[in-house]
């Protein structure tokens, strides 16, 4: 098949661009969809079968309108918990998902001191707690939950200004120094938070190296659609990427701006509201 693939990527809000902007350096020819279920944002403070019945709505809604030939479910707080029943849900679809990245931090850090930050979902979920037991038995794992780090991010993607104290108390507990060893690798375990990268270099205790596995589920994604799609790396779509929102709100003039830089373009959306807690 030479026609390029439609992709569907999803997230709670804006986090998920740090997964498209690594997707579409990959394939530049693919026809994108970014879903933010932003009338539900954030999702790092939804129960689990919130969760699990507020995204099995709005992808079936968004699966029937675009076909999409991949979704790509950008948000650990979400992967954590619905990759198996979407799975069964769309044998013939493949999903590939974002989960914290506790394996390469195991395998790279010398102090096997290592710390996730992600949203209180995903720090409370059964999937991390066996994540940490099977790959890094070995070290010393801190769980961090931020209650506010996604939301800075969608600030700060908005061009508004944030206080850089805020971040500082967020990612404070993420640095451990005990008997003589600290901290060397701390796991971006929510995709909002590479936006706030430049923040996080500035503001960290002492260096470490932070991992964002965005990279690496762009490789997978691309690994995919192989299967099905020639790789058309050199053919850029000359269309922008659809953004839409399910609050059915028109994001602001400086949010546009900053999508269509990533080549997306933020269209009108039937608004579909959040009845969940
Ligand atoms: N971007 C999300 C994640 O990766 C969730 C942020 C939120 O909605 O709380 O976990």
């Amino acid at each position: 098949m030479t026609q390029a693939p439609k992709i569907l990527i999803f997230d709670s809000g804006l986090g998920g661009l740090t997964v498209y902007r690594e997707i579409a350096r990959l394939r530049p020819e693919a026809r994108y969809t970014y879903l933010a279920d932003d009338a539900a944002f954030p999702y790092g403070a939804l129960s689990e079968t919130g969760l699990v019945a507020r995204v099995q709505a709005v992808l079936a809604a968004a699966i029937a309108e675009h076909a999409p030939d991949i979704v790509v479910i950008a948000c650990n707080t979400a992967s954590t918990l619905v990759l198996p029943p979407l799975r069964s849900a769309y044998p013939a679809l493949p999903f590939v998902g974002t989960v914290p990245a506790v394996k390469p931090a195991a395998e790279r850090s010398r102090s096997q001191m290592i710390s996730v930050l992600a949203t209180p979902g995903t720090v409370a979920r059964d999937y991390t707690r066996t994540l940490i037991a099977t790959h890094a038995g070995h070290c010393r794992v801190t769980l961090v939950g931020s209650q506010m780090l996604a939301s800075l991010a969608e600030a700060e993607m908005k061009g508004e200004a944030i206080d850089p104290t805020a971040i500082a108390r967020e990612i404070a507990r993420c640095f451990v120094n005990e008997d003589g060893a600290r901290t060397d690798t701390i796991v971006l375990a929510c995709t909002h938070y590479p936006l706030l990268q430049d923040h996080f270099d500035r503001l960290a205790a002492w260096p470490v190296e932070w991992i964002d596995p965005a990279p690496a589920i762009a490789r997978r994604v691309d690994a995919v659609l192989s299967e099905k799609f020639v790789s058309g790396a050199e053919s850029q779509n000359t269309q922008p990427g659809r953004a839409l929102f399910t609050s059915g709100r028109r994001p602001p003039g400086s949010l546009e701006r900053a999508l269509l830089k990533l080549r997306l373009q933020a269209l009108d959306c039937a608004p579909m509201p959040a009845a969940v807690a």
